[in-house]
């Protein structure tokens, strides 16, 4: 079932979080609810590997023809279904980002499955909508083409929720956790 409806990420957005997080070729970058795919094609042409899970087949076959005029068809896979019902540690290579620009409701359903299903140190990134529950690492507030103000969430998987705050079995400090998880994932903080 949709649960959001369809409205495109501002070109801001994608435009910052490709520098900040310093989007690249060993990325493996899942957008929950793709819509048209516009986020995925940037990252893709910063060399990532991207996953478009969507359940709206018009939207899926505009992925599918974007991707294939920008010659970058084999750097998406299509998963046109629901994402509630797509098990997240089936996918191969293992995601290292989770877009999600939907609702804080289904973002908190979802937090389950991230926690479950996700590999520790995956930063989450959601829109305007923050996860209930969860702390973010870093907030960003942009803004857009329409002069909007827009909010970008990130999170750590296994840092960012309540109930997990373990690195390699040790309980250590956040900020260490954060240090440790972006050295592992080799980033920069990104705290521009
Ligand atoms: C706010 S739009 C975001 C589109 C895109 N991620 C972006 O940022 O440009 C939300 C998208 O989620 C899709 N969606 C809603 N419920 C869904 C579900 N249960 N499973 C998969 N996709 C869903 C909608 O069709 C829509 O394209």
């Amino acid at each position: 079932m949709s649960v959001v409806p369809w409205i495109p990420s501002p070109k801001i957005v994608v435009e910052y979080l490709k520098h900040a997080l310093g989007i690249n070729r060993e990325d493996v970058v899942v957008d929950l609810g793709c819509g048209d795919g516009r986020i995925l094609l940037e990252f893709a042409k910063s060399g990532a590997t991207t996953i478009c899970i969507e359940i709206d087949r018009t939207l899926c076959n505009i992925t599918e023809v974007t991707f294939n005029i920008h010659g970058l068809r084999d750097r998406v896979k299509i998963v046109c279904r629901d994402f509630f019902e797509v098990s997240l540690s089936n996918i191969e290579p293992r995601p290292t980002i989770v877009y999600a620009y939907l609702y804080s409701s289904i973002l908190e359903a979802l937090s389950k499955k991230f926690e479950e299903e996700l590999s520790f140190c995956t930063i989450i990134v959601t829109l305007d909508f923050p996860i209930r529950n969860w702390s973010p690492i870093y907030v960003k507030h942009l803004i857009d083409e329409n002069n909007h103000s827009r909010v970008v969430w990130i999170y750590v998987n296994g840092i960012s929720n309540p109930k997990a705050r373990l690195v390699e079995g040790r309980i250590v400090d956040v900020n260490k956790c954060v240090e440790i998880c972006m050295e592992k994932c080799r980033r920069k903080l990104f705290m521009y």
